[in-house]
């Protein structure tokens, strides 16, 4: 008897090395043991004792299995089943004689190594779906907490996917059997814990709560296919988990009264009215490079995220305009309407700008990133924010919006804005309240973004942070009031 012990759970490498020396050496499946190092031993401990993969010259020299094999096998050894790596030697044995088994869905083995990759899958799409993040710490030690109970052995598989959306935010998923870390390089795996050691609430979690029930369309509920999507098991992990069913409860009324309103009309990018003839197109171009650029982004390909959105939402104001601000990227509310601050981070800053004395109608305002990018959840946008690579890509159309328009100050809210402004990822706090000489001779300002003062949990947190925006704001309305007093 051979009895082969593995590295961990997940130890594909080390199954393959030792699947293939077994199998060289035509050792049968039946006098082959697995094991995991540090797992149960067996019940009837060996008599006849290799603990290594057998050695010496092997009766047949090499053999070759369908490239499919191994692509099946790497993602079926995650399963939680403990016969899997039983299961798939004995599949790479037959696999031998027979190179083409895999395409008979019908044996047993290879169905059920199929069935067993279908529900990793499965496994890790649900992980990408249901992993919610928490909050701790606060501003610039934030750090994001998440806890899954994933049912098979996915962590490792998923981790990547966490780490390319949220490339810019420090974060760990916690797991019974092991936590995957993201320091804003690297992926790293430590042992699993309880999940007393998770968060079970922040303060984003109220902002996430609200957003759920505003986009939640009770005349498109359908609780059958909802339950299929999101089983109930991962409820208890999900901070929108609660409204649920009160949402459901009430969808019939409102669902009713919808229908009894009014139609609206549906959004719709705004069509551009077609010039008379060429020459009258180019000379109002020259005219007006701000239209020209936003005619040139609507097209924008640089990165991905042309491809969720709904449409390119560029900046507006006038070409005039002596300052300009800048936020991170269009919200749900923005991107279906074409227009940048039309939500509520809008409405925040509309309030915060009259207080500073400064008319909106004689700013230009724009964002950094000129896409929504967000993650749907079901019938949810989930805003998400932009990495390095999405603001670099971007980036262009920022610096020639600033050499159309030309203004004296361009005020940076938040950190994706400051980073484009700035050319590189800046601390707020540190920067803000006073005036930054840029290299091409125009002053920054750096604050914080909008949605920031939406989501503080308790009043007098926000009424200060509000006020420290707004005195921010002042010394933008300061340097439009010399600037216009020189001119
Ligand atoms: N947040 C932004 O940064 N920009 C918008 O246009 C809306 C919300």
């Amino acid at each position: 008897m051979h009895h082969i012990t593995l590295d961990s759970e997940t130890d594909f490498d080390g199954w393959r090395e030792a699947a293939r020396a077994l199998a060289l050496n035509d050792v049968r499946p039946s006098d082959v043991s697995w094991r995991v190092a540090g797992g149960a031993p067996e019940l009837f401990e060996p008599t006849e004792q290799s603990l290594e993969p057998p050695h010496g010259p092997s009766p047949q020299a090499t053999f070759n299995v369908p490239a499919r094999f191994v692509e099946l096998a790497e993602i079926a050894i995650l399963h939680r089943n403990p016969e899997r790596f039983a299961l798939l030697y004995r599949l790479l044995w037959r696999l031998r004689s027979d190179h083409d088994l895999l395409e008979i869905a019908t044996d047993p083995d290879v169905a059920e190594v199929a069935t067993m990759a279908k529900a990793v899958r499965r496994d890790e799409h649900k992980m990408h779906a249901f992993v919610r993040f928490r909050e701790v710490g606060r501003e610039h030690t934030s750090h994001f907490v998440a806890w899954f109970e994933p049912e098979h052995h996915i962590v490792g598989l998923a981790a990547p996917f966490f780490a390319r959306r949220f490339a810019d935010m420090p974060w760990s998923i916690l797991t019974p059997d092991v936590c995957a870390h993201w320091d804003g390089h690297a992926v790293t795996f430590t042992p699993g814990v309880a999940k007393s050691e998770a968060p079970t609430a922040d303060r984003l979690e109220e902002t996430w709560r609200s957003y759920y029930a505003s986009i939640f369309n009770p005349a498109r509920l359908k609780v059958q296919a909802m339950q299929k999507e999101m089983p109930r098991k991962y409820w208890r992990n999900l901070p929108e988990a609660s409204l649920i069913k009160p949402l459901i409860e009430s969808a019939e009324r409102t669902a009713s009264a919808m229908i009894a309103n009014e139609a609206t009309e549906p959004h719709k990018p705004q069509k551009r009215l077609e010039p008379a003839n060429k020459a009258e197109d180019m000379a109002r171009k020259r005219a007006d490079d701000i239209e020209a650029l936003r005619e040139e982004a609507a097209d924008c390909r640089a990165c991905h995220l042309y491809q969720q959105a709904t449409q390119t939402v560029f900046g507006e104001g006038q070409q005039t305009a002596r300052i300009m601000l800048v936020g991170e990227q269009p919200g749900d509310k923005e991107d279906l309407a074409g227009r940048p601050f039309v939500g509520p981070a809008g409405q925040m800053l509309d309030r915060a700008l009259e207080e500073a004395g400064i008319d909106r109608r004689k700013v230009y305002v724009t964002n950094a990133v000129k896409h929504f990018k967000f993650v749907p959840r079901g019938k949810i946008r989930l805003h998400q924010k932009p990495n390095t690579l999405e603001i670099k890509a971007c980036r262009q159309w920022y610096e020639r919006e600033l050499a159309a328009i030309k203004p004296e100050l361009v005020v940076a809210m938040g950190t994706t804005a400051a980073q484009s402004v700035l050319g590189r990822i800046t601390p707020i706090n540190r920067n803000r309240g006073h005036l930054i000489d840029l290299a091409d001779g125009t002053r920054a300002l750096v604050t914080v973004h909008p949605s920031y003062l939406l989501r503080l949990p308790d009043a007098d947190a926000k009424a200060r942070e509000y006020r420290r925006f707004v005195e921010d704001l002042k010394i933008a309305a300061d340097v439009l009031r010399k600037s216009l007093r020189a001119a």
